[in-house]
């Protein structure tokens, strides 16, 4: 029986172009997936977009010295064409400043408030004297109040993932101007009754009894500890940003301001399927709506852990709050941090390597087959050139690529570019296969659970006993005194091929593309039964010798890389 599938990956702010670390957290393994699920024949809708609203777009653009929608409009273009440059499946890569997310945003924010979910509250707000604006929670910086980091933002403080309200941070100064001349002004802003929420919320989050531990940990810390779940503030004095509506009308004392960025940028994962629906005529509805198709629809998310509050709590808050039949999410797959090279990666440092950058280095297959095999699941790991060379030249170039290389290469040179037909399979050839059924069988298992360090070892595995069959049996050697022999094992091991691919394909989906069309193949479908999987290319079929796979890093490259990427990007 299929099933359904609707994953979503955090959606990116538009501030620029994204580093490795944000790749891991969110896309990449959220391709991973989306790739797996229709490799088993079910049905996905894999949806991404870009994160446009906020003081990020704001200070970004007037950096880049252009009207805020204009870039936002290039950036979308950009971060777009650098997620295809990265293989990202997405069925639909939309935009938070979409029509569609604007009405939608518009649509919750007057359910929640004819709900009774949304207070009006007059607050004091920061007011930047030198800058002559008030200065919304991101273009605050100070020292959290929590742990004692002292760049902590308005919002959030990155190093303990505390929510945080700009009149909170201790020295507080302005982002904009690095003033601390700020005095208190009194302003109007709606707060999301998150609270009279959280019994419902502390329920749903118990009755996740599968999710990561790092998912529900952060959850039930916010939920219960010091004062427990806050209201929340979800308007802003900003101009960019969908302004303060309910549904379709005027929102009395709000003109002028608009929604709160993490507000909006959620409810863009249920716009962004509008959006598709829009393009293609797909319909968004049956992924979405309860009520109309989508209870059994499995939703997953997939982010880095300083979202992880966001979406365990504000966004179901706005969705059970709207009382209305919108699909939870399922299951959520959250990550930890990437550091790089002894350090963190940082956007605002420009530190580390960013994604158009590894796209100037190395094919992207390389760089998910590291970081998919490296995901800082269980805690932080560490991207270092030594590690991803001696990964790329063991794992890739060693085993999987020289594994399809020799083997073509030996059938072509002895029995022609076709598979040969002499020969039967004796008892290493059903110990093996024996072997590798298992194998597939726990590699589905860890890709069925997201698993995906323990899927990668589990693909190195059997890309490795294809290599070792090969080195035992020594088809070169046997076919000196006992060529059926050999084409025999020549035949098995030109069938792991298709295996290789469509096992591989959710990682590395160039090279399974390459190893597919070298084998003349183009639908394997999924190795239920091995033994008829590994007869699929039969006597006679066609094959060509596929180009290297992949490239082995010297150390030459290995020392340029690391010495062009040890300082900040320009
Ligand atoms: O951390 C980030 O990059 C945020 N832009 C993620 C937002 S995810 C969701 F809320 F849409
Ligand atoms: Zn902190």
């Amino acid at each position: 029986m299929t099933t359904r599938h609707l994953i979503t990956s955090a959606i990116p702010y538009i501030n620029g172009i994204k580093h490795l670390g944000n790749l891991v957290g969110s896309q990449l393994p959220a391709d991973l997936y989306a790739r797996y699920q229709r490799a088993r024949g079910n049905e996905v809708l894999f949806l991404c977009a870009t994160d446009e609203h906020g003081t990020p777009a704001e200070l970004a653009a007037a950096k880049a010295g252009k009207p805020v929608a204009e870039y936002c409009a290039e950036m979308h273009e950009v971060q777009a064409r650098i997620a295809a440059g990265f293989g990202m499946s997405f069925d639909h890569f939309g935009r938070s400043s979409s029509p569609q997310n604007h009405a939608l945003t518009q649509h919750f924010a007057g359910k929640l408030a004819e709900n009774g979910l949304i207070r009006e509250v007059s607050e004091k707000q920061v007011y930047s004297i030198a800058d002559g604006r008030f200065l919304p929670d991101r273009y605050i910086e100070g020292t959290c109040p929590n742990c004692g980091y002292e760049k902590a933002r308005g919002d959030q403080c990155e190093n303990c993932t505390k929510q945080l309200d700009p009149t909170d941070l201790i020295e507080a100064r302005s982002a904009i101007s690095g003033s601390t001349d700020l005095e208190i002004r009194e302003t109007k802003h709606l707060y999301l009754r998150q609270s009279a929420l959280k019994d419902d919320l502390d329920a749903w989050i118990d009755s996740k009894s599968d999710w990561p531990v790092l998912t529900t940990s952060i959850a039930k810390k916010w939920l219960h500890d010091g004062d427990g779940l806050q209201d929340r503030g979800i308007t802003r004095d900003l101009d960019w940003g969908i302004p303060v509506r309910k549904g379709d009308a005027d929102w009395p004392g709000m003109e002028g301001k608009v929604f709160y960025v993490w507000f909006d940028a959620p409810i863009e994962y249920i716009a962004c399927a509008g959006e598709w629906s829009d393009a293609t005529g797909g319909d968004w509805e049956r992924w979405w709506r309860t009520d109309k198709g989508a209870d059994d629809v499995r939703y997953t998310q997939f982010m880095g852990k300083d979202n992880v509050p966001f979406h365990t709590l504000s966004f179901p808050a706005t969705i059970i709050g709207s009382g209305e039949p919108w699909k939870l999410v399922d299951h959520l797959k959250s990550f930890n941090y990437l550091n790089y090279d002894g350090g963190q990666f940082s956007t605002s440092q420009g530190r580390g390597i960013f994604m158009d950058q590894a796209l100037e280095i190395l094919p992207a297959d390389y760089w998910r087959w590291w970081l998919l095999s490296h995901a800082p699941e269980s805690s932080d790991s560490e991207f270092t050139w030594e590690n991803f060379q001696t990964s790329v030249n063991k794992d890739l170039a060693d085993v999987l690529g020289n594994f399809v290389s020799r083997i073509t290469k030996f059938c072509r040179s002895k029995f022609g570019e076709a598979v040969p037909e002499a020969g039967k399979f004796g008892p290493v050839e059903d110990a093996l296969i024996a072997d590798l059924s298992a194998r597939v069988e726990r590699y589905a298992a860890h890709m069925e659970a997201m698993e995906v360090r323990k899927s990668a070892q589990e693909l190195r595995a059997i890309w490795a006993a294809g290599n070792e069959y090969l080195q035992a049996q020594a088809p070169w050697s046997t076919f000196k005194t006992d060529p059926d022999t050999a084409a025999a094992q020549t035949r098995l091991a030109l069938n792991l091929i298709p295996l290789y691919a469509v096992l591989s394909a959710p990682f590395i989906p160039d090279a399974a593309a390459k190893m597919l069309t070298a084998m003349k193949i183009t639908d394997t479908g999924w190795p239920d039964e091995l033994a008829s999987f590994l007869q699929q290319l039969g006597p006679g079929h066609p094959f060509e010798v596929p180009e290297v796979l992949f490239a082995k890093i010297s150390d030459e490259d290995r020392e340029a890389w690391a010495a062009r990427f040890a300082g900040a990007r320009a």
